[in-house]
């Protein structure tokens, strides 16, 4: 995408559209009132005939105002004055975009501002306008077969800046943007992808692929051969049932030297049926975006190699079929994992626990600054936050802090939940060192202790994205979450942002 600065009057730039806000009970923004002044007060007379709305969420596009050189202006709601912040912003924005891509507007003038004042708002409307385009833009259409509708036209978006001081920033936001747009877009299509076609092996050579595009990444594909040779038996005892062969995939990012790497782990189970505690049949399709942490963390490497971050990123993704069959993991089988500690396997279904712990254990050669691993873990954690939230767990509270804040700042949220041993408890077993389930209460925070056992004297942290990786119903598809927080995370930790 094709960005530029302006701090003209947006009456009197000639592009096909433009986007101005208005508030709930009729207030203009800086930009609408510029329209409304050059039109003779169209704004003001079509609002109060009640065909402006200033509702969050409306959207209304004018075409051929008088005195406005461009054809166009979106008119989107901001809501409330008082409760207008860079969410309503990004609410607004997206609305307006999913408007403006239906029409043949080949160019658009963002002209909402932030309004926050501060030094990174300039940034940050920068970082937000590239990221909604990135989202209005894209489409999943690899398996439709026929001729193809043409995608949306646009190709150039201009951001309304205050001063011309805030052009650098704000141009910065959008390269950085558009870098977390190819994260996310890598991560949305490896999970829309079916599961017949992301395989672990497909998994696998898309990593390579980045690497063979990015000088500064590596790539390292074990097979089961050698994860035997390692002891990774509990990752293994989930690929049993399966023809499909499992993988670890393991990307290095070296953007500088002698730091200790971030470690992301994302769980890669490209089809989870359950194994022989098999799923019930509703919605079972949806089980093809268990590999989202995978997804997430392979797409936000390619972020940072994108923008060259000075910073060692490495991520390991464990990917593996989850299928029952006659050669398949039972209820009661005990394995031992890489760490040593074995694991009374009471449900086949808690698979993704089985694949994380060996690669978390693998990780541990890395000598790690913080591990971060990344999954659609549980089910109970969408029952505990819903769709909004990714859940954060960790041994460190920093850590935790942090992750949560950049995930405010890149709008891609978390909710902190605890661990501990009230919860740990319920992993005991009578026949092996732990069991893989717990009790069903709070299985969100059990899956995170079983995790937290194998990460003794490493500073980590638990994303569980069993909520916000995908969207079900009409608008079913991968979220790209959580490249942006993970994206926000590094780049605060290599001081990029403003
Ligand atoms: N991949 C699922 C978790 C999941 C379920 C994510 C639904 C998103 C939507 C995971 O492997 C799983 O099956 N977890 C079990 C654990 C239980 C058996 C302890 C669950 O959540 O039911
Ligand atoms: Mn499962
Ligand atoms: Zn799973």
């Amino acid at each position: 995408m094709d960005y530029f600065t302006t701090t003209s009057n947006a009456a009197r730039r000639a592009v096909d559209c433009v986007i101005v806000g208005i508030y709930d009970r009729g207030k203009l923004g800086v930009a609408a009132a510029d329209i409304d002044a050059a039109s003779n007060g169209t704004l003001q007379r079509l609002y109060k005939r009640g065909d402006l709305s200033g509702q969050l969420g409306r959207c209304a596009v004018l075409n051929d105002l008088p005195g406005v050189r461009a054809p166009r202006v979106a008119v989107v709601g901001l809501g409330k004055v008082s409760k207008f912040s860079s969410r309503q912003f990004q609410r607004a924005l997206a609305v307006a975009l999913g408007t403006i891509t239906q029409t043949r507007s080949k160019s658009v003038l963002n002209a909402l501002t932030l309004e926050t004042g501060d030094d990174a708002s300039a940034y940050y409307l920068g970082r937000y306008t590239a990221q909604a385009v990135g989202d209005a833009l894209y489409r999943f259409t690899e398996m439709k077969s026929g001729k193809k509708k043409p995608g949306p036209a646009l190709r150039q978006v201009g951001l309304s800046i205050v001063k011309r001081g805030d052009a650098k920033r704000a141009m910065r936001g959008t390269e950085h943007g558009d870098a977390i747009v190819e994260g996310m877009n890598l991560a949305k299509d490896l999970g829309n992808l079916p599961p017949n076609v992301c395989t672990p092996s497909y998994i696998a050579r898309t990593a390579q692929k980045l690497a063979r595009k990015h000088k500064k990444i590596t790539a390292r594909v074990l097979n089961e051969t050698e994860m035997k040779r390692l002891g990774m038996h509990s990752l293994l005892s989930v690929t049993a049932g399966t023809n499909e062969p499992a993988k670890l995939i393991v990307l290095q990012y070296k953007g500088t030297t002698g730091a200790k790497p971030v470690v992301l782990v994302g769980k890669g189970v490209t089809f989870d049926s359950g194994g022989i505690s098999l799923k019930p049949p509703p919605g079972m399709d949806e089980m093809k975006f268990d590999m989202c942490g995978a997804a997430g963390v392979i797409g936000t490497l390619a972020t940072v190699a994108k923008l060259n971050l000075p910073i060692n990123v490495n991520v390991v993704v464990p990917a593996v079929e989850n299928l029952p069959s006659g050669l398949a993991t039972k209820p009661g089988d005990i394995v031992k994992s890489m760490s040593g500690k074995t694991i009374e396997i009471l449900n086949t279904d808690a698979e993704g626990r089985l694949i994380l712990c060996d690669a978390l254990t693998y990780s541990r050669r890395f000598k790690p600054e913080v591990v971060i691993d990344v999954a659609t873990l549980t089910g109970a954690c969408v029952i505990a936050l819903g769709h909004h939230r990714t859940a954060v767990m960790s041994n460190n509270d920093s850590l935790s802090a942090d992750l949560i804040s950049a995930g405010i700042a890149a709008e891609d949220r978390g909710w902190p939940m605890p661990i501990g041993e009230e919860w740990a408890v319920t992993l005991k077993s009578n026949f092996a060192d732990l069991a893989n389930m717990g009790t069903r209460e709070g299985g969100a925070i059990i899956a995170g202790c079983f995790l937290a056992k194998f990460t003794d004297g490493m500073s980590w942290a638990h994303l569980d994205i069993a909520g916000t990786a995908w969207k079900s119903g009409k608008l079913k598809g991968a979220s790209g979450r959580p490249v942006p927080m993970l994206s926000e995370f590094l780049l605060a930790r290599c001081g990029a942002l403003p």
